[in-house]
């Protein structure tokens, strides 16, 4: 019996030290064996984290290529008096339902549920106006759809994380609720 156990304490300590010289990434793994502490590098606590909240959002690389091709931007005013809503009355419900759960992931954090500018970003940013006011009521839909894909005075451009399509899903969600809103 006394000889058994020496075996495995053997083959214990030979796999433990020849783990180690084939494969140099385990030197922490047999500190954390032979030292008695917690080996600090295995700790979460200490170990690093990208904090999304804490690093601003960025845009894709500027050699990075495009699937659905560059879209030029000539301007706010242009786009607001030029730009058509390409939905077709059929796709427009399904479009709104589309819309409201883009709204609810990327807008809702600064324009609110309600969309009166209440969300909870709005408060260490800059509140955003109503989007059921009348001044927006009486936007076009180029003017909205330069505001998402390109950005405002103060809000971010979103062209990056909101395509065309999406665009104009969220266009027709703001006009729904526009419609469907006693303010
Ligand atoms: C980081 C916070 C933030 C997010 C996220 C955000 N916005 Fe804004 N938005 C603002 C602020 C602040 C303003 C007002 C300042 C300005 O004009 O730039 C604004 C203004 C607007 C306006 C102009 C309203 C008007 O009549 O002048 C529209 C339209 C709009 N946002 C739509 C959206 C939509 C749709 C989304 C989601 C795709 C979105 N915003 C996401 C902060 C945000």
């Amino acid at each position: 019996m006394p000889r058994l156990g020496l075996g495995i304490l053997a083959i214990g300590v030979l796999a433990l030290f020849t783990a180690t010289t084939a494969q140099k990434g385990c030197q922490d793994l047999v500190k954390s064996a032979t030292h008695l502490r917690y080996f600090p590098i295995r700790d979460m606590r200490y170990s690093v984290v990208i904090n999304p909240q804490k690093v601003s959002m960025r845009l894709p690389d500027t050699t990075s290529v495009p699937t659905t091709g560059r879209e030029p931007d000539p301007g706010r005013d242009v786009l607001a008096a030029t730009l058509v809503n390409p939905t077709a009355p059929a796709e427009l419900d399904s479009s709104v339902a589309r819309g409201t759960r883009k709204f609810a992931v990327t807008c809702v954090p600064c324009h609110g549920k309600s969309m009166a500018g209440d969300g909870t970003v709005a408060a260490l940013f800059m509140p955003p106006p109503d989007l059921l006011a009348q001044v927006t009521r009486e936007r076009t839909d180029g003017f909205l759809y330069s505001y998402i894909r390109h950005g405002g005075i103060v809000m971010p451009s979103y062209g990056a994380q909101v395509t065309r399509q999406e665009a104009w899903d969220v266009i027709n969600y703001v006009r729904h609720m526009q419609k469907v809103s006693p303010r």
